[in-house]
């Protein structure tokens, strides 16, 4: 069984429902989800799962959140390459230039990342099918 792993911050419960709702997708393709906050996620962690879906909304000015999130990125990025990843977060005010930064810096960083979703603010009917479709997709 395909075990995924969905690392989050959320400051407001958005970025939350979104790793709630991949979850939801990782359990209906047959797989088990494991949802974990980002600061009680380390790189140590990494070999205990097949796959894994990191979820942070938009901060700073187009940043990922740096007090808690960012470093734990930081950690694990090295030894992403060659590992299942998708990206997913929330947004509110611009058009999701962090996700194609976050994206664009993962794959400098050599990691494939299979697939992003992003949602304006809580994520709405349309977003919440494509959060459980990229958790699927990881199963
Ligand atoms: C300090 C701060 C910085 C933010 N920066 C951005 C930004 O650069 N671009 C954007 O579209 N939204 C920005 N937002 C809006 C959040 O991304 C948005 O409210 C999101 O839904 C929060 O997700 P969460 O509930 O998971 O914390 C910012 C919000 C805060 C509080």
């Amino acid at each position: 069984m395909s075990n995924v792993a969905v690392v989050f911050w959320s400051g407001t419960g958005n970025t939350e429902a979104m790793a709630d709702l991949v979850a939801e997708g990782v359990q209906s393709a047959g797989g088990k989800a494991t949802v974990i906050q980002a600061t009680e996620f380390s790189v140590e962690e990494l070999d205990a799962y097949d796959a894994f879906a990191f979820g942070c909304p938009a901060m700073g000015a187009e940043e990922l959140e740096s007090e808690e999130f960012e470093p734990m990125w930081d950690a694990v990025e090295p030894a992403l390459p060659g590992r299942k990843v998708a990206l997913f977060g929330s947004y509110d005010w611009a058009e999701g230039e962090w996700m194609d930064l976050w994206r664009e810096r993962a794959e400098a960083a050599g990691i494939i990342v299979s697939e992003t979703v992003i949602a304006k603010d809580y994520p709405d009917e349309e977003a919440s099918d494509a959060c459980r479709a990229l958790g699927a997709a990881l199963v």
